[in-house]
């Protein structure tokens, strides 16, 4: 697939407050500072779509965004970071769980997870409640840019080996360099693979 076109629609703290459903969505989630505003900027060819930040907690709302006319991308506000009330936490928590549980249109929400860690309790966390609520999800490996590709594959391998203590099937992989445009073209065609069908 080829994105064309690519823009904002609207930020909204709530899913009854999002776009009209009539169109397949996809959304990005994942640990504040894993690079899920840089993935939406590379993924679309535009530079400044989504806002982007070194300091955590740059994205704080649902944010839609329409590609060529006939999917939504969504960027979601990060979890896990440190220096946030836990009244916020709740907070996020609600506005995460809600959209992700009954949001109608959403296809498959992707989680991304820094290549360079061994997994983390809070993705792990994150991960086993999309299991257990069977919602469809696919894991994105970011920044593969900072480390070697053995790193990187070794770090998948690992990731994998712990997951299946929970989990029989594993979901699709993914490993991407917002820096360098690795993983653009696979991850594309999967999700034009998940519009047609
Ligand atoms: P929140 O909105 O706070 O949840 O963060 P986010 O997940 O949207 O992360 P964001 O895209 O804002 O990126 C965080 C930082 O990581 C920025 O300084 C980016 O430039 C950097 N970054 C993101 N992706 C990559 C990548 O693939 N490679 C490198 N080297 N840096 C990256
Ligand atoms: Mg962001």
């Amino acid at each position: 697939m080829k994105i064309k076109k690519a823009s904002f629609i609207t930020s909204s703290s709530d899913y009854t407050q999002c776009p009209p459903t009539g169109l397949p969505e996809f959304a990005f989630i994942g640990r504040s500072n894993v690079g899920k505003s840089s993935l939406i900027n590379m993924l679309t060819n535009h530079g400044k779509l989504a806002k982007v930040s070194g300091r955590p907690g740059k994205t704080q709302l649902i944010n839609h965004f329409l590609i060529n006319d006939e999917w939504y991308l969504v960027d979601l506000p990060g979890y896990g970071w440190a220096k946030v009330a836990k009244s916020e936490k709740e907070k996020w928590g609600a506005m995460i769980h809600d959209y992700l549980k009954l949001r109608e249109n959403l296809g498959c929400i992707f989680v991304l997870i820094d290549s360079r860690l061994d997994p983390q309790p809070i993705d792990v966390e994150f991960i086993n409640w999309l299991g257990e609520e069977q919602i469809p999800f696919a894991l994105i490996f970011t920044k593969s840019d900072k480390q070697s590709k053995n790193k990187t594959q070794s770090a998948i391998a690992k990731y994998k080996r712990y997951l299946r203590q929970f989990w029989e099937e594993l979901p699709p992989t993914f490993v991407t360099s917002s820096m360098k445009g690795e993983g653009k073209e696979e991850l594309l065609m999967y999700l034009q693979q998940l519009i047609s069908t």
